[in-house]
């Protein structure tokens, strides 16, 4: 069973981190056994499974229904669950209450929210209580709409310098490693070399100590739209239409089932039946 420990010792031994996200039961237990380091249930589940525009409809109740079947699949990585979008923001008792009913009801072992410096003392706090904390900083999809949009953050020097700073601080308040999505790979590689715990990178360039995808996107479920930093490793989707179909066209002609996918009567039945 991974731990925080196990992952901020892998940032000192150089080893890269591997994460990604998982919504459900099925998919959680293939990324476990496939063994990778984090399984966040992320609150991308908004638009990869919810079928929202983007994260901030999620509730608590909706990431906790998820973050338990992923919960009951773990048994190796070390699970986070993502707060999603006013469930820490407006006090820290809210905040305290909803990191602690991922603990509780769903078993996870970390809990990862977005923004710097405005959301530090809430992570002191956590830490208090003793629930570890994944920031976020960079393109944070909850904020989207101050960015006015999915934009590459950090591309100027005072936007570049906040982000440090704000990294810079989440370390300082005791995050055990932070997720860094959507700026310029020259900006990371500066973060990742100034702090001593790891960064996890999504749209961020080779140089973090780890990175993060959306697993739907990385096996090609996620609709035509692929961003830049996304690579396919499966066109699932595709391989899903094309067998659905075969199955389809079978029923319709009269294929499937066969004889032999199906069950025979028994003599003693038969009389009764007679
Ligand atoms: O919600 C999410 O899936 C995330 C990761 C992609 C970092 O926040």
């Amino acid at each position: 069973m991974i731990t925080v420990n196990d992952i901020l010792q892998k940032k000192r031994e150089k080893k890269k981190i591997t994460a990604l996200t998982a919504y459900d039961y099925p998919f959680a237990k293939i990324l476990d056994e496939a063994g990778v380091d984090i399984i966040l249930v992320g609150d991308s589940l908004g638009n990869v499974i919810l079928g929202y525009e983007n994260t901030l409809p999620v509730t608590m109740d909706e990431m906790i229904h998820h973050a338990k079947a992923v919960g009951k699949a773990v048994k190796n990585a070390l699970l986070i669950g993502d707060m999603p979008f006013m469930s820490y923001q407006a006090s820290h008792s809210r905040c305290m209450e909803n990191a602690g009913r991922f603990i509780k009801e769903a078993g996870v072992k970390a809990v990862k929210l977005e923004g710097g410096k405005g959301v530090t003392e809430k992570i002191e706090a956590l830490i208090d209580m003793g629930i570890p904390v994944m920031g976020h900083v960079g393109l944070t999809p909850q904020s989207i709409h101050k960015f006015g949009g999915y934009k590459v953050q950090g591309k100027d020097k005072i936007s570049a310098e906040q982000i440090l700073k704000d990294a810079e601080a989440l370390e300082k308040a005791g995050a055990f490693s932070i997720v860094l999505e959507g700026i310029p790979y020259t900006l990371s590689e500066k973060i990742t070399e100034a702090l001593s715990i790891p960064t996890i990178g999504i749209g961020a360039g080779p140089y973090c100590d780890g990175q993060i995808l959306v697993t739907h996107d990385l096996l090609g479920m996620s609709g035509e739209f692929k961003p830049k930093f996304v690579r396919r490793y499966a066109e699932t989707a595709k391989d899903i239409l094309k067998a659905v179909t075969e199955y389809k066209d079978d029923v319709q002609q009269g294929n499937f089932p066969s004889i032999e996918e199906s069950y025979k009567r028994t003599a003693d039945y038969l009389k009764v039946l007679k």
